[in-house]
């Protein structure tokens, strides 16, 4: 490739005031489009007016060139490849990221540490070994962004700005879990192989589809039931706050993740397939989290409020929650259109009294 070099006529001829002005005089960009804000501000759906409000289904480019600029025909080729905009696409990104952006919030300041009361050990311990898991299983929700977002094309700018705020807000989920279990003298408590497995099938999705299907959807799903069922089980008012903080950012990525099925199938009905081998594999593991103590006690002792209550309660209120959870993921699947009842993956054991027989019928 031949070298670039800087061009020392247009220097010369710029020193004694003959201008180039190509760029003042003539643009081939849609010039005098006029967004106005709206209450909040200038919001993305405010500005994506006219032709800046298209995005091509197919770029023709891989460039980091803004969408509606008059792009040189010779700009490099970034290696983007997803240039699909299916394949990242999803009709409530430019909502999501200005909601994303609006209700960011601290783990340090956000949270009334100083109020932690004092525990039962037995409740601080089972508090601890929750947030040791979600601690865990939090950071996978911006690693996995991360690792796909240098592959997207440029042209879908809005989405890859929504994976950003994933990104921040994951870091702060780990943040707010990790501090809590530190903060109140219990401290980490066990990480377990089988977790980790469903975290490493998210990384190594071979494709964006792939692991977004298992992440938004499937775990990103459970996590989000587990927060709300956290909130009503916290043992005190800073626990559910930090369950309400993480909810409402994790009801916009399942939001995402949702939407973006539906979006994607619409536009390839053919790809159902692919997508139910991708949540079988998922949801196998899934099932050997529902029966990992580490996993299903810690909240069975907090619902319960003491080891003797939680033994003479069994598995009822883990039942409970656990058909919470599924019956909400496959509520999500018949949302994307993908319905999951009649080929749900977790043993019969784990599904008693829910409706996961064929859509629309009722167990
Ligand atoms: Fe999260
Ligand atoms: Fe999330």
């Amino acid at each position: 490739m031949a070298l670039l070099s800087a061009d020392l006529d247009y220097l010369r001829h710029a020193r004694k005031g003959q201008f180039d002005w190509g760029w003042l005089r003539s643009t081939g960009s849609e010039w005098g489009v006029h967004p106005r804000p709206g209450k909040v501000g200038l919001t993305l759906r405010d500005i994506a007016v006219g032709s800046y409000g298209d995005v091509p289904d197919d770029p023709p480019r891989r460039t980091m060139a803004p969408r509606g600029a008059e792009i040189d025909p010779d700009v490099p080729d970034m290696g983007y490849t997803i240039n699909s905009k299916a394949e990242v696409w999803s009709d409530n990104l430019l909502d999501l990221y200005e909601e994303a952006v609006s209700r960011q919030w601290s783990a340090t300041r956000d949270i009334p540490w100083t109020e932690l009361p004092e525990l039962d050990p037995d409740l601080e311990h089972a508090m601890c070994q929750l947030c040791t898991v979600l601690s865990e299983v939090e950071m996978v929700a911006s690693d996995f962004p991360a690792k796909w977002l240098w592959r997207i094309n440029h042209d879908f700018v809005e989405a890859k700005m929504v994976l950003c705020t994933q990104v921040m807000d994951e870091a702060r989920h780990t943040e707010v879990f990790r501090k809590r279990a530190l903060a109140n003298g219990g401290g980490l408590g066990k990480a377990k192989a089988v977790v980790e497995r469903f975290l490493k099938l998210i990384l190594d999705a071979e494709s964006y589809d792939e692991g977004s299907a298992l992440m938004h959807l499937l775990g990103e799903g459970i996590v989000l039931s587990l927060f709300r069922a956290g909130e009503l089980i916290a043992p005190s008012p800073v626990e559910k706050r930090i369950f309400r903080l993480c909810m409402q950012d994790e009801a916009r990525h399942v939001a995402y993740g949702t939407m973006h099925l539906r979006y994607r199938l619409e536009r390839d009905p053919s790809m159902a397939a692919d997508f139910h081998n991708y949540l079988d594999k998922g949801e196998e593991i899934i099932g050997m989290l529902f029966t990992t103590p580490e996993v299903v006690e810690p909240t069975t002792l907090l619902a319960a409020g003491s080891v003797r209550a939680a033994e003479e309660m069994g598995l009822g209120g883990a039942d409970m929650l656990r058909g919470r959870v599924i019956e909400e993921y496959l509520q999500r699947c018949d949302n994307a259109g993908l319905p999951r009842r009649g080929r749900l993956k977790l043993p019969a054991e784990l599904t008693e009294g829910l409706a996961v027989g064929a859509e629309g019928e009722v167990a």
